[in-house]
């Protein structure tokens, strides 16, 4: 088999930059391991930057997240109950759109399929040979059979556990990386949102988020020890735990329910430099994870597809290869950026076990200057919203 790009993974990565190509004329092949079910099984992101919904809408795939996403012009933190609303939509003259990445990544294949596009599940690729020259190929399993798709670029969007960024060689890359001492434990659930907005709590007892898919679906995080196992959380702890981390009168009107999903993410921070080598371009947790306190996953990987697009397109329409080799430094400056702003959301939102009196002290002065300075908002906001492409 053969093709112009050879895309690894069907995640919303892989998705969305095989829409765009096709809208573009450029020929390619998704390769995903998983069934298409378990892909839209997975429970994750649920804020969309105004540059993502953008990215969406120029895709074809905004129709349905214009129709049944809400759009949100603030976002809350709390401390213990002292609350704080952050306008972000006065402050920067954007706002972000909630809409679920299952749902994003159910319009994406429901665009793929209607424009005949190629997504081969079930097809685990374990090599990428030739990533030098000018004729790449990698080889996959399906059915207990090898294959092979030859092409001309391969674009590694296959999650932080893919393949890969390891075909690059390990003297060629650099790896930066910062993990956390906890979790989160997510809960789904079949009831209305605790408040109109999102609201990040900071309490000694731990981090928490309420945050919704609908008005009547709801999605809500806390941090958790990395020992602590879904098993022995029942919906009812979780909704106890909760209680006792967000602001008492939002507590008071919490409508609880059984869960339809719980699981344990890990916090982490990494980025691996550089995303380009010879015919190989990663993008999205592929290159880089952000802990999800800033809502900044999703959206990266939209960012980065939205640069490798343009650069594959302006090689087959203009044969620019000084396009080529600026896609990695142009992706890493707003990664880097995004990596900061999940790392300070994180250390300003969490209880950290083995944090000094200073490092404690630091972060409350952090939250009061936000109580105090205009400015400081609007740094928040201006991040949270996504920083321009
Ligand atoms: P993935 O979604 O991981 O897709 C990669 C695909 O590659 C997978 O389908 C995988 O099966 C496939 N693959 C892997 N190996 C192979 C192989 N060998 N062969 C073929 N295919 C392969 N981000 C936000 O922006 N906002 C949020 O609010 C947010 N909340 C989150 C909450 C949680 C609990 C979690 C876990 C993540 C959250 N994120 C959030 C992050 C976001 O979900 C990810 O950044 C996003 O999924 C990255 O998309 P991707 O396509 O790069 O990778
Ligand atoms: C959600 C996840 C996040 O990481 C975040 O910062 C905000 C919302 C969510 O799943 O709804």
């Amino acid at each position: 088999m053969k093709t112009q790009v050879a895309i690894i993974g069907g995640g919303p990565a892989g998705l969305l930059l095989s829409q765009l190509l096709d809208l573009h004329g450029i020929d390619n092949i998704v390769l995903e391991r998983r069934t298409r079910d378990y892909v839209l099984g997975r429970i994750r992101a649920g804020v969309l930057e105004q540059g993502s919904v953008d990215l969406l809408r120029a895709a074809d795939v905004g129709e349905r997240m214009d129709r049944e996403g809400q759009v949100h012009d603030g976002v809350e933190l709390s401390w213990h109950d002292e609350r704080l609303q952050i306008p972000i939509k006065d402050l920067t003259g954007r706002g972000v759109m909630i809409y679920g990445q299952t749902e994003v990544t159910h319009d994406l294949y429901d665009a793929r399929d209607a424009r005949g596009g190629a997504v081969i599940h079930e097809a685990d690729v374990f090599a990428i040979d030739g990533i030098e020259s000018d004729s790449p190929v990698v080889r996959y399993l399906k059915d207990g059979q090898e294959h092979t798709l030859e092409c001309d670029f391969v674009a590694g969007c296959d999650g932080f556990h893919g393949p890969a960024r390891k075909a690059i060689p390990a003297a060629q890359r650099r790896e930066f990386i910062r993990e956390y001492p906890f979790g989160w434990l997510g809960l789904l659930s079949e009831t209305p949102p605790a408040a109109h907005e999102l609201i990040y709590a900071s309490h000694d007892r731990g981090f928490a988020l309420c945050s919704m898919r609908s008005d009547v679906l709801s999605r809500y995080y806390v941090q958790v020890p990395l020992t602590e196992k879904v098993e022995d959380w029942s919906a009812d702890r979780f909704w106890d735990e909760l209680k006792m981390r967000i602001p008492e009168d939002v507590a008071a009107h919490l409508v609880t329910g059984p869960a339809i999903e719980m699981s344990i993410a890990p916090l982490r921070s990494f980025v691996s430099e550089p995303m380009r080598y010879g015919r190989l371009f990663l993008a999205g947790d592929a290159a880089h994870i952000v802990p999800p306190t800033g809502a900044k996953g999703l959206n990266l990987a939209f960012s980065d597809v939205y640069y490798l697009h343009r650069t594959l397109d302006a090689f087959y329409s203009t044969n620019d290869t000084d396009a080529l080799d600026a896609y990695s430094d142009l992706a890493l400056a707003r990664v880097w950026k995004c990596e900061r702003f999940s790392w300070w959301m994180t250390n300003l939102l969490h209880d950290f076990p083995d944090r000094s009196d200073f490092e404690r002290r630091m972060q409350k002065t952090e939250f009061e200057y936000l109580l105090q300075s205009e400015t400081a908002r609007k740094s928040l906001a201006e991040n949270y919203v996504g920083l321009p492409y």
